[in-house]
């Protein structure tokens, strides 16, 4: 008996590699552990084995069906387990789902754009404070108390003599208080008026200086370093124009259009049909500056020049509204 069960555990150990559903397992139950299946056959058997053999042929007969269902339970778990994968199985018709990656504000964009430029050019990069008091701001810079000039940058007062700065220019005096020419130098930063809101000015907004003192420095340089910025920034064909102006810190002063790079000069929407875009004030620094910071205006000349960024960008990208900047309304930062 004990060769028959041996036999029964290879010819099981057989069938199960080839049961492969629900159904055929069923069918290998009922075939060697079914209430009249081949392993209860032997038990209905031992009864009549000799009294001897018993305890043999029953640990041998026992552990057949031990094994038995052994390996019908991992048979069960498999199938089992195979049905689940196939529920999980992937869609791969699915469209994907889309990562947002951040990015660059198109100011930051702008602005780095714009320190590139000028650092190839061989400028420094400096700061200064947003809070920052009137001598910086104004006396410094050739704006006495009483001056008109201080109307039109509509400042806001902390308290006495502590403002916003109004514009970028308080960075030059800080940089020419903190060490001799030759300074050069770009200071981009944040800058605050209290104006109306509309969709040409908003409360604050940005400014990039350019400062550069030294012996000899002279307007037509300027004239060149602008010119090289505005190709590099706006393409090769664009041409500058300077229209005299006025800036208590500089003198002579000029105001900058560049050619309208959307439409070659020709008049469109971008340049309100005039062919020209202003992007940008500048100067000689007038001596009355290099006195206040102790320079001996006598040995040193210096051009100085300050642009906006919001207004930069607006005419890069077309953008029609600077509060778009401050909104941070998704569909408009997609674009960039
Ligand atoms: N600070 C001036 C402004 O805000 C711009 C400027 C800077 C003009 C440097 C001349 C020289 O309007």
């Amino acid at each position: 008996m004990i060769e028959q069960i041996e036999e029964v555990k290879r010819k099981l150990l057989e069938e199960i590699e080839s049961v492969k559903d629900e159904k055929q397992l069923e069918e290998f139950r009922i075939k060697y552990l079914g209430r009249r299946g081949i392993i209860q056959t032997f038990f209905d058997q031992f009864k009549e084995i000799p009294r001897l053999e018993k305890p043999t042929v029953g640990k041998f007969l026992n552990d057949l069906k031990k094994f038995a269902q052994a390996i019908f339970e991992d048979k069960k778990r498999e199938i089992e387990s195979s049905k689940r994968k196939v529920k999980r199985l992937i869609d791969l018709t699915i469209p994907g789902r889309f990562k947002y990656t951040g990015r660059k504000h198109p100011l930051t964009q702008t602005l780095e754009e714009i320190e590139k430029i000028f650092v190839g050019m061989g400028f420094e990069v400096a700061s200064g404070p947003e809070i920052e008091d009137d001598y910086h701001n104004f006396e410094a810079l050739n704006i006495p108390p009483e001056h008109p000039a201080r109307d039109m940058q509509d400042t806001f007062f902390i308290k006495e003599n502590i403002i916003l700065r109004t514009h970028t220019s308080p960075v030059q005096i800080r940089v020419m208080e903190s060490k001799q020419p030759p300074v050069r130098i770009i200071a981009p930063g944040r800058v605050y008026r209290n104006e109306a809101i509309s969709a040409r000015s908003y409360c604050l907004f940005h400014q990039v200086e350019g400062l550069y003192v030294d012996e000899g420095v002279s307007f037509a340089e300027l004239k060149g370093t602008l010119l090289s910025f505005a190709k590099q920034m706006f393409g090769s064909d664009v041409k500058l124009r300077f229209r005299p102006s006025f800036f208590p810190f500089t003198e002579p002063s000029a105001e900058v259009d560049v050619s309208c790079f959307i439409c070659g000069g020709k008049g469109c929407r971008v340049c309100k049909y005039g062919g020209w875009l202003e992007i940008l004030g500048c100067g000689m620094v007038d001596p009355n500056v290099f006195r206040f910071v102790g320079y001996d205006s006598e040995k040193y000349t210096g051009y100085a020049f300050g642009m906006g960024v919001e207004r930069i960008a607006m005419l890069k990208y077309g953008i029609d509204d600077i509060r778009l900047f401050y909104e941070n309304d998704f569909r408009f930062l997609d674009q960039f």
